[in-house]
């Protein structure tokens, strides 16, 4: 994080540096500062509001270049409409960003009073913000040398703001709600540029490594490399990674925060298939590109541990990733091949691209073996089926357990990264029977995600589970005021959500 935009807190009554933000809630309601630079700028904000009949409803603002009577060179006043819930202040805080950047200067002042933040005090709603804010303020260009990082682009933020001072009633209070917050945005954006990361520069090797360095942070790794593996029997995975000259690897990252000894580990699983070419059943190539992000079910469970660890989360909970480049060669597997996974059950791989189910087959039965985990959720680009079933405003959720489906949609509602329960049962399973194995890797030409669940499914012991189907979220997902970028991050928020909500209180 390096590069990203500094944060800071002050009081209502620091003078402010650079742009000064204002905002204005429905119906033109200010809140007291706000009034008060109206009256010390002789009505300029009021004034400038009618001249451009600008109410403060949300994603709207008016511009004052050198205002009299106070010392910025520009206000910018900015509607919040009703930000009374969590997500809403989250967005405003990316939409002021973005406000700002579209503008010149290194630094901007925000004035975080508004009516109508709910149960929101003043705290909370600056540290809500100045979220939004960083969230917003990511953008993946290191590997821009010769185009200037300043030129941004329609979708990405400009690097002009540096510094953002968030000024509020209780900016101790408010810059003490930011830290788990910020930990949170570091998770999120270490997710986010592990997808956005070209797969020259990231395979299983690499990611581990990358992995590694949440040691830092508190975290336990431990790297199994292919020798591991092959003792563990994971013969599913090898089975996709043997086609590639990069070794697989399985990462598993313990985070013990819990209180109680007896705390259960919860268990996160991502599918981590650094490229996913198809193999031998080899994908067509307009687009192809795009499977350089076919790790981010594996780089949102990183991103999570990240984000448990940095603010210092009160569970116990266990990530696992499986590493694997997908790739046609002599040595890949075939279509027809029947392989033995971990669990002992048998495979045929009817096609080699439905690789990422045999992945998960093996590392959620590892999980479950070894942790004997409360519960188990995988997260996985999937299916391009869920992306027909559901678009890009959904991930599909597939559960064995009413209770963790429901904590997982609601979750979904307050983080804005939704979740749609799809069905799962007996016929869907029937499809994937094979002749010559336990099961075949692929159903036929229907409901292609649920098949895939199912499959997922047979590697699922009695624990609670959950799978999370995330090929239209993960990446190329849709951009808000909080999302900018194409690899989204999508399912860290939503997680460490579900964890806290429910997984902390009392180490239950
Ligand atoms: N990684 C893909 C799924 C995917 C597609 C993710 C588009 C993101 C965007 C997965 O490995 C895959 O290829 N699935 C096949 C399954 C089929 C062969 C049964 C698919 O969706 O076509
Ligand atoms: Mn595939
Ligand atoms: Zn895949």
């Amino acid at each position: 994080m390096s590069e990203a935009l500094e944060i800071q807190f002050a009081s209502l009554s620091a003078a402010p540096t650079g742009t000064l933000v204002l905002l204005a809630g429905a119906e033109l309601a200010l809140a007291a500062t706000a009034r008060g630079l109206d009256e010390r700028t002789k009505g300029a904000v009021s004034k400038a509001a009618r001249a451009a009949d600008f109410t403060g409803k949300a994603k709207t603002s008016i511009e004052i270049l050198a205002p009299i009577g106070i010392d910025a060179s520009r206000l910018l006043v900015i509607g919040a409409g009703h930000p009374s819930k969590e997500l809403d202040r989250l967005l405003l805080g990316g939409y002021v960003l973005s406000q700002i950047t579209a503008r010149k200067g290194e630094a901007a002042s925000l004035i975080a009073d508004v009516p109508d933040t709910g149960e929101a005090g003043a705290d909370v709603l600056a540290a809500d913000l100045a979220f939004g804010a960083l969230l917003r303020s990511y953008a993946f260009k290191k590997y821009r040398t010769t185009r200037k990082a300043e030129d941004g682009g329609e979708d990405e933020p400009r690097d002009g703001v540096r510094r953002l001072t968030v000024h509020c009633a209780k900016p101790d209070a408010a810059a003490k709600a930011f830290a788990s917050r910020k930990a949170l945005a570091q998770g999120i954006f270490l997710a986010r540029d592990l997808v956005n990361e070209p797969a020259n520069m990231l395979g299983p090797v690499e990611f581990a490594e990358r992995v590694r360095d949440l040691a830092s942070a508190g975290v336990e790794v431990e790297v199994l490399d292919e020798d591991q593996l092959r003792a563990l029997k994971m013969g599913a995975l090898l089975a996709v990674g043997q086609g590639s000259d990069r070794p697989s690897r399985v990462v598993v990252m313990q985070w013990h925060g819990a209180k109680s000894k007896r705390a259960k580990t919860l268990a996160f699983v991502g599918k981590g298939v650094c490229f996913d070419t198809g193999g031998i059943s080899m994908k067509p190539a307009g687009g192809m590109e795009d499977m350089k992000g076919d790790m981010g079910g594996a780089a949102c469970v990183v991103g999570l541990m990240l984000a448990l660890a940095g603010r210092k989360a009160a569970v116990n909970a266990v990530g696992l990733v499986g590493l694997v480049e997908n790739m046609p060669s002599g040595k890949a597997q075939r279509p027809g091949d029947i392989v033995t996974s971990m669990s002992g059950q048998t495979v045929e791989v009817l096609n080699t691209d439905a690789e990422g189910r045999l992945v998960l087959a093996d590392v959620l039965w590892y999980a479950q073996q070894r942790f004997k985990p409360r519960f188990v959720i995988d997260l996985a680009t999937l299916t391009g089926a869920i992306i027909v079933a559901l678009g890009k405003e959904h991930a599909g959720l597939f559960s064995n357990d009413d209770r963790l489906a429901g904590e997982l949609i609601a979750a979904g509602e307050a983080t804005g990264e939704k979740v749609w329960r799809m069905p799962l049962g007996k016929a869907y399973d029937k499809l994937i029977d094979s002749k010559n194995a336990d099961m075949k890797n692929i159903g036929g030409r229907h409901a292609g995600s649920i098949t895939a669940a199912q499959f997922v499914q047979r590697f699922i012991k009695d624990t609670p589970w959950a799978h999370l189907d995330v090929a239209g979220t993960a990446m190329d997902s849709a951009r808000n005021e909080i999302n900018p970028s194409w690899a989204s991050g999508w399912g860290v928020r939503l997680l460490d959500r579900l964890i806290c909500d429910h997984y902390e209180k009392g180490d239950k």
